[in-house]
């Protein structure tokens, strides 16, 4: 089972909530938490990219640190810890991305792996002119194994020729390659999401309760073995863990009662405007109502695994052994303590750890 931190590079992290001081993304705060969780045996650390916030009482997300520098950054001060940016397609261009992937992973040593992110939130993109047009919320997957084509080719050759109906590349070059292969992991849950994994990727990144979780990881098994690939999913989830399970509890509910109901419903009406259905936006919008175990929206719609150190600890092993997933990516209401404290205090407990 492989471990891993989502980064809080946008403000307040996954916590959509007055329960929390409001606090902006700074290197030092993330730096703070890589260190730790590589020496805390932690496998890797990924960062997001959201290029406009949900504002609210909270100013949820209004900031945020680069994805692809900040890992430059990262790599820079870790030796061991993998490190995955996450790129929001529309914004870049994939010569781009291309070469700036080959300069962290030689940063790095070795450690750069790629999130490929379709992004279904239209007005990061519309304020930069960079929206599709609608058509985009259903042709994203497309776009995405295009991009991937382009990408998978600079890395192997160093130049490629490539006319698409989204791409024109005229014998482009792009040295120095890695010099090997880049994993490639895709947060998407739909269906077409799941089937762009299935062909294209390593892994699938989710956030769903329990039972959707195994759904879905059996499924992107099940259709990576029909196209002769080994296909794995992380499942998101975030950590509330203290002294007792009243404690945590008592915190966890807290978050959810002082929800930032304005930054919330600023999220609800980017998600209603995707027309791909039963992927993350439907999650979104369903997290409104679900409960603290299930994935509130307070908590960013992130299942919160929570109770003592020693329940989170059993919970962890129940639902690694429930839904069969390859790894797991935790993010905290305070991260350097959490990531501390799920070293400490839980690790040692896990049987799927070892
Ligand atoms: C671990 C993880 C990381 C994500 N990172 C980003 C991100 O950096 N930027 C973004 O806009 N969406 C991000 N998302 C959201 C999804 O990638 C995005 O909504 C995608 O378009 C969902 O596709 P789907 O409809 O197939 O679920 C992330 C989701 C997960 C689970």
């Amino acid at each position: 089972m492989k471990f891993g931190i989502f980064l809080p590079n946008g403000s307040n992290g996954y916590i959509i909530s007055n329960a929390i001081k409001p606090y902006l993304p700074t290197f030092e705060h993330n730096r703070d938490i890589t260190v730790e969780a590589e020496k805390q045996g932690m496998d890797f650390v990924l960062s997001m990219m959201k290029f406009r916030g949900f504002g609210g009482d909270t100013g949820y997300w209004d900031a945020c640190l680069e994805s692809f520098t900040l890992m430059a950054g990262l790599a820079g001060v870790t030796k061991k810890i993998g490190l995955i940016p996450s790129i929001a397609l529309l914004s870049q261009h994939p010569a781009y991305v291309a070469r700036m992937i080959a300069t962290i992973d030689d940063i790095s040593d070795g450690r750069c792996s790629l999130n490929i992110v379709t992004g279904w939130n239209k007005p990061e993109y519309t304020q930069m002119g960079l929206w599709r047009g609608d058509e985009y919320y259903d042709q994203r997957y497309q776009y995405a194994a295009d991009y991937l084509t382009i990408l998978q080719d600079l890395w192997k050759n160093g130049r490629t020729t490539h006319k698409s109906d989204f791409f024109n590349l005229d014998d482009c070059s792009c040295l120095p390659t890695p010099g090997r292969e880049i994993d490639i992991v895709s947060a998407g849950m739909s269906p077409k999401g799941v089937e762009f994994v299935a062909k294209h990727a390593g892994h699938n990144f989710i956030m769903s309760p329990t039972a959707k979780v195994k759904e879905i990881s059996e499924s992107v098994k099940a259709k990576g073995k029909k196209y002769g690939r080994d296909v794995g999913t992380y499942a998101l989830f975030q950590i509330v863990a203290a002294q007792t399970d009243s404690e945590a509890f008592e915190y966890g509910d807290h978050i959810i009662n002082e929800a930032d109901k304005g930054a919330i419903a600023n999220i609800i009406g980017s998600a209603e405007l995707d027309s791909n259905t039963s992927g993350t936006s439907d999650h979104l919008k369903a997290a409104l109502t679900l409960g603290l175990e299930e994935g509130n929206m307070a908590f960013m719609g992130m299942p919160v695994i929570c109770g003592s150190y020693e329940t989170v600890a059993q919970k962890i092993d129940n639902i690694a052994e429930e839904t069969g997933v390859d790894g797991m990516l935790f993010s905290w209401p305070d991260f350097v303590e959490g990531t501390k404290d799920f070293g400490q205090k839980i690790m040692p407990k896990l049987k799927c750890a070892n």
